[in-house]
């Protein structure tokens, strides 16, 4: 059950628990909208669509375009639909996980124009207390993006192995403490709720790391929850999928929000970008794939200081966008 606010950003979303109002601010929605600036019409997929913040400003900003916005979360879906329900026939909101683009995609008999991928978490999902993305309240292990999974944040909580967590707080979180917050993970389960764990995770790493500005659970929630809902395998083939199916002069837009999610999305853009050929010194190039696409900037692109100042959690954001060469490029 829904119901709608007067802010258009800020939605109702109840499903047997407390109401809670959507909101997410878009993260760089300036640079966002200018990659797409030039592109009039046709159709776009917003593949995390989350609250739809993105997805109305594309929309709004020709009214030309079509989208369709996936994401894995249902109440996402649901606040969308009811947010963006007035563009009829020019958006179509669907429940999928990104590494499904190509079937959701595929069903569709028009070219790909845009598309944008906004990783992560959103601010709705890690604000409802209920569903244990955030060390500030007090819930069960969950982190679920999606209810219906079956992996969450209890299970990998007290189930895996001491090795098993410090390899994931090391590769999702960049996490230095990484060996001895698993240690005590597994020295004092079974651990039951958000509040247990981030206790547990302050107790666990050296004094003066408890004295800096940021709570020291915060990784940790990152690196799990990266590992509930598996997020860094999916982007690589997410991507070379929508590459693949945009129209010539269309354009892809990626903002990613740590190292992990950086490092996959430049290398992914990068080979469509250069190709992937291997040039031994005195033979010809042998190439797996030819470019296909040209990068809109070479270097990453984050946000502004003001953007910061307003909305603190855009901070982390790196942007990066490619445009699908045409015939005369190739
Ligand atoms: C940063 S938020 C997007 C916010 C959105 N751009 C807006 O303006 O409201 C990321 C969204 O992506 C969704 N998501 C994350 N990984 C996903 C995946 N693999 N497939 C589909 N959706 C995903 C999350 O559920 C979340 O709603």
């Amino acid at each position: 059950m829904t119901e709608q606010t007067d802010d258009p950003g800020s939605l109702r979303i109840g499903e047997g628990k407390a109401f809670r109002p959507y909101k997410h601010v878009p993260v760089m929605l300036g640079e966002v909208l200018e990659a797409f600036e030039s592109l009039e019409e046709g159709l776009f997929v917003d593949a995390t669509v989350g609250g739809g913040g993105h997805a109305q400003a594309l929309l709004e900003q020709r009214p030309n375009r079509f989208l369709i916005g996936l994401d894995r979360d249902p109440n996402a879906v649901q606040a969308t639909k009811e947010r963006l329900h007035n563009f009829g026939e020019r958006i179509k909101v669907v429940q999928a996980r990104f590494d499904q683009i190509a079937r959701v995609l595929d069903s569709d008999d028009r070219e790909l124009t845009g598309a944008l991928f906004d990783l992560g978490v959103s601010s709705h999902q890690l604000d409802t207390p209920y569903r244990g993305f955030s060390h500030r309240h007090d819930a069960p292990l969950d982190m679920r993006m999606d209810p219906n999974e079956d992996l969450n944040a209890s299970i990998v909580v007290n189930s895996y192995t001491e090795d098993e967590l410090a390899w994931l707080l090391r590769t999702n979180a960049d996490e230095r403490f990484a060996r001895r917050i698993a240690k005590s993970i597994v020295a004092q389960r079974p651990i039951s709720s958000t509040t247990e764990l981030a206790e547990l995770v302050r107790e666990s790493v050296p004094a003066p790391a408890r004295r800096t500005g940021k709570h020291p659970a915060r990784r940790t929630f990152q690196a799990i929850r990266i590992a509930v809902n598996d997020e860094l395998e999916q982007i690589e083939l997410a991507l070379k999928q929508t590459i693949e199916r945009l129209r010539p002069g269309g354009r892809i837009v990626v903002l990613s929000y740590h190292s992990g999610e950086d490092k996959i999305v430049k290398q992914v853009l990068r080979e469509a970008a250069d190709g992937v050929c291997e040039c031994p010194s005195t033979l010809p190039c042998i190439c797996d794939s030819e470019p296909n696409v040209k990068l809109l900037r070479r270097k990453v692109v984050r946000p502004t200081a003001e953007e910061i100042e307003a909305n603190p959690r855009a901070a982390s954001a790196r942007f990066r966008a490619a445009e699908r060469l045409s015939v005369s490029e190739l």
